[in-house]
């Protein structure tokens, strides 16, 4: 019996996924190899399956201000004053204005209310207006173009002129300011530059509107834009995009998660009203707690995936809301379906489909590329038990339109039979994890072992370790920082190996939550990728760990194997440069000293490049500490097939080795 055959059996492990490790010399040197230690052995002549070239992408949903304070650059918040019925929150009166929120003459059905400026009784000597703070401060950068868009009318007698200024929350200083005119008694739209001058950024500004003289008008819309990742109108932040391209993703799976259910039928994320101009947006409540405008619409998160060079995972409404409502499947769901074709149609119609057209009319005539289609969202919740047929309707409907689609059904984490879907066979079927980290490294060893390989396919849609002793929709956690720390990363990576391992069958994956605003009340989950405030932004070792996966990966999963230690990992080859990536995880709090064997090549380069994220397990990064724990890379030399290598304590490690 030959070793790894035996160390394999010894371990109830499928030989495809053990790795052989072992102790090791001094930190980061190769050594001549010593045949006592144990050892990883990465046999580059056995490969085991191709590596899917979608299978690190993003989740995205409205959540923890992900949108609204995070991603879509709006900075005033409530610029619709939809937010509360009877008042104008995060708005507030100056200079003796009153403001109330006003159902008469309102601009369309989609913006049904407004705000009604009064400053008639105002002080003479003070200007008198409205001030918003944003979403925790209003983010000024120097000598940058802000663009402002406002949806007003006056009262007849009113012929003054409106400032619209940025200022210091003191009032001290005026970082740009600007005025208009020409109100009339009918909507009218007025489109302004700002434009602010030299000086240090800063959040600590508000937005103010002022009349130049005694008198009312009426604001439907006020909406102020900074510059936009690739200067599209109604765009998104430009540090948060930047941080999501540098993960490489190959998708991006939306709109949820909760948010593609909403917590009532009627607050569902019902793409049609998401579409159009600003405008047009009737915005709806999020199930998290807060009101959506629907500026990032439809046609925005297609942008954004056209923007990161990424494919939609496109999530539709199945008829389950979180509250436990669902649609009867039959003639009631009936509409639904339809709004799901109508939504595959906007996506992927050329302009003379209906929906196709629409898309053209709304800016964007080249239709998008989709492959996949996810059923609702974690709908095995529904007690009734109506998932099964429901899902069977979209199915059979996506299919018969759109062949050429893979459907996704949800299902219970663990791929528990009961929560399967059996009346069709799904193209691929998306289980979420969310695990402490102790359970992520006790499982991930033998992670999908027992799955069926026949299929379907198999997409983690969500999932992420946490740290501390509290489950992520636990209140509780909110006393704990709002990113993880290194130990979760370390969690996370070891997941990720055995994810990479299993790729023959699990084909895509994404963590979850992506984003979290730091400020006091933003979050509603933990842990969370991305961190931010108004003008900074930070990721957390999590996401350095999944940016070190993403970013290097092969096409096909070579075998490895390993014995004997609580290192993980796992290993892919990329076929065009004979590359051979091995991605391994420490746990443990002391070094791990391994020989590392690379078999089956016939020449191996001198050097390789070693990426190492390690720390103290409590490690972590913040928006003031943004860079306390990040990968350094480095360039090895005089690699061998056979060498011994240490890897430090709490570590990820991927050594990227050039094979012939
Ligand atoms: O990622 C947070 C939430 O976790 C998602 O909205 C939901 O799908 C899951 O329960």
């Amino acid at each position: 019996m030959n070793l790894i055959k035996s160390l394999t059996q010894r371990l109830g492990l499928p030989q495809t996924s053990v790795f052989l490790v072992s102790a090791f010399a001094a930190t980061g040197t190769f050594a001549q190899s010593n045949a006592s230690l144990p050892s990883i052995e990465i046999q580059a002549n056995r490969v085991m399956a191709p590596m899917p070239p979608t299978f690190y992408g993003l989740m995205t949903e409205e959540i923890n201000y992900a949108y609204e304070g995070g991603l879509y650059g709006e900075l005033i918040r409530n610029r619709t004053f939809k937010a509360n019925p009877h008042e104008a929150i995060f708005w507030s009166a100056v200079g003796g204005a009153v403001i109330s929120i006003d159902t008469n003459q309102p601009l369309n059905t989609a913006l049904n209310v407004s705000l009604k400026l009064d400053t008639s009784k105002a002080s003479k000597t003070c200007p008198a207006g409205i001030v918003n703070g944003g979403y925790w401060g209003i983010p000024v950068q120097p000598k940058t173009t802000y663009r402002a868009s406002i949806i007003a009318r006056a009262a007849s007698e009113f012929s003054g002129s409106v400032s619209i200024s940025i200022v210091s929350d003191d009032g001290k200083k005026v970082f740009a300011t600007e005025k208009f005119s020409g109100l009339t008694t009918d909507w009218k739209k007025f489109d302004v530059t700002l434009k602010t001058g030299r000086g240090t950024p800063t959040a600590k500004a508000r937005f103010v509107i002022t009349l130049n003289q005694p008198g009312t008008i009426w604001l439907g819309l006020v909406s102020l834009f900074p510059p936009t990742w690739n200067d599209q109108p109604n765009g998104f932040r430009k540090d948060l995009m930047q941080m999501l391209v540098d993960l490489n993703p190959k998708f991006l799976r939306f709109p949820g998660g909760n948010y593609v259910e909403g917590d009532t039928v009627e607050t569902r994320f019902d793409w049609k009203k998401t579409i159009s101009s600003i405008e047009e947006r009737h915005g709806h409540p999020c199930p998290w707690g807060y009101r959506s405008t629907d500026g990032l619409g439809l046609l925005e998160f297609l942008q954004w995936c056209e923007d990161m060079k990424s494919e939609p995972v496109l999530a539709v409404y199945a008829g389950y809301s979180l509250k436990g409502m669902h649609v009867n499947p039959g003639a009631d769901l009936e509409p639904f379906v339809q709004d799901a074709l109508d939504e595959i149609e906007y996506v992927t119609g050329d302009t003379n489909t209906a929906w196709g057209a629409q898309r053209a009319k709304d800016g964007h005539p080249a239709p998008f590329v989709l492959h996949y289609v996810e059923v609702g969202n974690e709908d095995w919740f529904d007690k009734s038990k109506s998932y099964d047929a429901r899902f069977a309707q979209f199915h059979d409907a996506i299919k018969a339109k759109y062949p050429q689609l893979k459907t996704i059904s949800t299902i219970g984490d663990d791929q528990p039979e009961k929560t399967r879907v059996k009346s069709r066979k799904p193209d691929m079927m998306d289980g979420h994890y969310y695990r402490s980290v102790d359970t992520f490294l006790q499982m991930s060893p033998d992670y999908a072992k027992n799955y069926d390989r026949s299929g379907p396919e198999i997409f983690v849609g969500e999932w992420a370790a946490y740290e501390t002793p509290f489950v992520p929709w636990d209140k509780r956690s909110q006393k704990e920082p709002p990113t993880p720390n290194l130990k979760a990363a370390i969690g996370d990576g070891v997941f990720m190996a055995a994810m990479e391992r299993n790729a023959d069958l699990i084909k895509m994956q994404c963590y979850a939550p992506l984003f979290v605003n730091v400020n006091p009340g933003a979050r509603q989950w933990r842990p969370d990728m991305i961190g931010y405030d108004a003008i900074s932004v930070y990721g957390s070792p999590s996401y350095y760990a999944f940016q070190m996966f993403s970013q290097n990966v092969g096409d096909e999963i070579l075998a490895t194997m390993s014995a004997e230690t609580a290192v993980q990992g796992c290993a892919t080859r990329d076929s065009r440069t004979g590359d051979i990536i091995v991605k391994l995880v420490n746990p443990q709090v002391t070094i791990e000293a391994l020989k590392l064997k690379i078999k089956g090549v016939a020449a191996l380069g001198a050097t390789a490049e070693v990426i190492t994220l390690s720390g103290s397990p409590e490690d972590t990064n913040t928006i003031n500490r943004p860079r306390r724990v990040v990968p350094i890379t480095r360039k090895l030399r005089d690699v061998n097939a056979q060498f011994t290598y240490t890897l430090p304590a709490n570590s990820i490690v991927v050594l990227k080795f050039h094979a012939h």
